[in-house]
């Protein structure tokens, strides 16, 4: 069986997704770790929940990024994971990991990717006057929010919404679509080949597989 890491820093609830999603059996693959930048993540108290060992790296107790990064990648590379998932993981990663992992970590971003890479998404969209938001799930390159588009969920901005009506229509479709494509991942159907993402031995498009 196929083995996940999850990278959080806060309320982990693209975690509980992917752990209800795994105890369900819908995801074939055990989650081996959750790793964690910070110490009070209510994520961690989800991941002993489950009975699942977790890892916590604190900036402060290293020299340097690539080096909080190495040792990170280390525990990872000691459970032998297959796959790494960032959910609401707010560092970013050096290029060494994601070199190191290159094609074996997937994020989720809470926008219409190459819109509105970074923070503050929902309210960008508003002061943008957008009439739709959404949010991708994308392979991990070394740009912030960049790599090959997976999938995305679209949902509508009405007038008078604000953040948080944006935010839990956006995270409805999250806890959706990420177990959707770990599940993809851990049966061997989705790939990253030179930047390309594939399902089916078919490649992408740029906004990621299409569905309705
Ligand atoms: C999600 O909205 C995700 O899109 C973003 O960070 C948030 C994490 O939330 N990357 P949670 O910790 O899974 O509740």
């Amino acid at each position: 069986m196929k083995k996940i890491a999850v990278l959080i820093s806060g309320q982990g609830n693209n975690l509980q997704a992917i752990i209800d999603a795994c105890e369900k059996g819908f995801i074939p693959a055990k989650i081996a770790c959750v790793v964690s930048n910070k110490a009070d993540a209510f994520g961690l108290e989800r991941a002993k929940s489950a009975v699942i060992p977790t890892g916590v790296f604190l900036r402060q107790n290293f020299i340097n990024n690539q080096e909080m990064d190495r040792q990170i990648g280390d525990y990872l590379a000691n459970f032998d994971v297959d796959l790494i998932v960032l959910a609401g993981y707010m560092k970013i990663l050096t290029s060494d990991f994601v070199q190191r992992f290159n094609g074996k970590i997937i994020n989720i971003h809470p926008s219409l990717l190459p819109k509105y890479p970074g923070l503050n998404t929902y309210q960008r969209a508003i002061e943008a006057g957008d009439t739709e938001h959404g949010t991708t799930v994308h392979f991990v390159n070394e740009e912030v929010d960049g790599g090959a588009i997976i999938l995305q969920a679209k949902v509508p901005i009405f007038p008078n919404d604000n953040v948080e009506d944006i935010e839990l229509r956006t995270r409805e479709q999250e806890y959706h679509i990420y177990p959707m494509v770990v599940k993809w991942f851990v049966e061997n159907r989705l790939t990253l080949k030179e930047g390309i993402a594939y399902l089916d031995g078919k490649p992408l498009s740029a906004q990621g597989y299409a569905c309705e």
